[in-house]
């Protein structure tokens, strides 16, 4: 049987809007306080888009570009793209289709992939297996939100969370020993909708009715998908440690999820990390969704060095969650 071929990063992009959203913005919007969302999420500002003609597409097709300029290839020389993203700027068609529109990227073909906060994880990993079985030679990998879309700027616990941003990597064939080497994806049915939009699907079109009742944003209930984030993003983490016998002092970064940095903090703790091996900047973006890890990457490229050992991890609406052993190509 041939060898499957291993699939790298090799180039990494990334585009956040210029407005800021502050805490102390924020404060003047809802009943809630600087201290109150640092202390309880670790953010203190995120990005917004702002321009009415523009949304997840715009973002993915920016930092795909940013990608091409850096790896010095044309649009042309891409053969898939797959954008994860739970803020679609339609329905159909895919916002794939429309990033490979805008970048001119002719030969590829694309579709998008809906796992909340793990879907660039999940799209990471379905890249790869094109790679890996050699139906593909360069794969896009976006990571694209543009969460204030479906955030209700009237519900003080979720708008203090989410920003707007896009992050994107190509990958290509390794011949070098470094890349993917082992992922672990999990979902299980979140029946009780803890973490749901409720309208805007086939369920509940939109209506007036539906309008009327805010049913197309984001509804959480905290409590509950914070335990379960803490201990499903922790487990997965230290499954794929056990599982590629990787010690605390082998793995060189964690790169997580921007969800809440309380629950960064406690992954970290039982991968047995030290902070400076922990790649935050929920800070300054707050959760992005699919985009938090792909910023992680691009905001930390400089640091990173070839070969080191990167666990990457995501939970996420659905219930999604997963994690990724690569060893770092650049
Ligand atoms: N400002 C001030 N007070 C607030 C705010 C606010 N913005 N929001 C809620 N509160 C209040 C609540 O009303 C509550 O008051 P009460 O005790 O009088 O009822 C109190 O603060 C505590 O509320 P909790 O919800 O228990 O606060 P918690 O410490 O759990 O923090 C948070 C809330 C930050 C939302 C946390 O639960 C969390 O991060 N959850 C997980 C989010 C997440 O990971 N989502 C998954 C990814 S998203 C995706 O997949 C698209």
């Amino acid at each position: 049987m041939a060898e499957l071929k291993r699939s790298k990063i090799t180039a990494v992009g990334h585009f956040l809007p210029e407005k800021r959203l502050t805490n102390h913005d924020l404060e003047q919007m809802v009943d809630t306080d600087d201290e109150w969302i640092k202390t309880r999420t670790g953010i203190e500002e995120r990005r917004i888009l702002e321009d009415e003609d523009k949304a997840s597409a715009y973002m993915a097709a920016e930092a795909a570009k940013e990608v091409l300029d850096q790896r010095g290839i044309s649009a042309e020389e891409i053969d898939v793209i797959i954008v994860a993203t739970v803020t679609p700027d339609y329905l159909f068609p895919a916002t794939a289709c429309l990033v490979q529109n805008y970048i001119g990227a002719a030969n590829a073909f694309g579709y998008d992939l809906s796992a909340a906060c793990s879907g660039f994880l999940f799209a990471l990993t379905t890249g790869s297996s094109l790679i890996e079985a050699g139906t593909a030679e360069k794969v896009l990998v976006i990571g694209s939100d543009k969460m204030s879309s479906i955030v209700d700027y009237t519900d003080r616990s979720t708008c203090i969370l989410f920003g707007d941003g896009a992050g994107a990597v190509l990958l290509e064939p390794s011949d070098d020993g470094t890349g993917i080497i082992d992922s672990i994806q999990h979902s299980e049915g979140d029946t009780n909708c803890a973490l749901y939009q409720p309208a805007g699907g086939s369920l509940n079109p939109a209506s007036e009715d539906t309008v009327a009742q805010r049913q197309h944003f984001i509804k959480q209930d905290g409590r509950t998908v914070f335990k379960k984030a803490t201990e499903g993003m922790a487990d997965v983490s230290l499954e794929i440690m056990e599982k590629n016998n990787l010690s605390a002092d082998d793995v060189a970064w964690l790169v997580p999820h921007q969800a809440n940095k309380r629950i960064i903090d406690a992954t970290a703790n039982r991968m047995g990390l030290s902070s400076e091996k922990v790649m935050i900047n929920i800070d300054k973006y707050g959760n992005t969704t699919a985009a938090t890890i792909p910023l992680c990457l691009y905001d930390w490229k400089d640091e990173l060095d070839h070969g080191d050992n990167l666990v990457l991890a995501a939970f996420g609406g659905g219930y999604t969650w997963g994690a990724i052993y690569l060893k770092w190509g650049l």
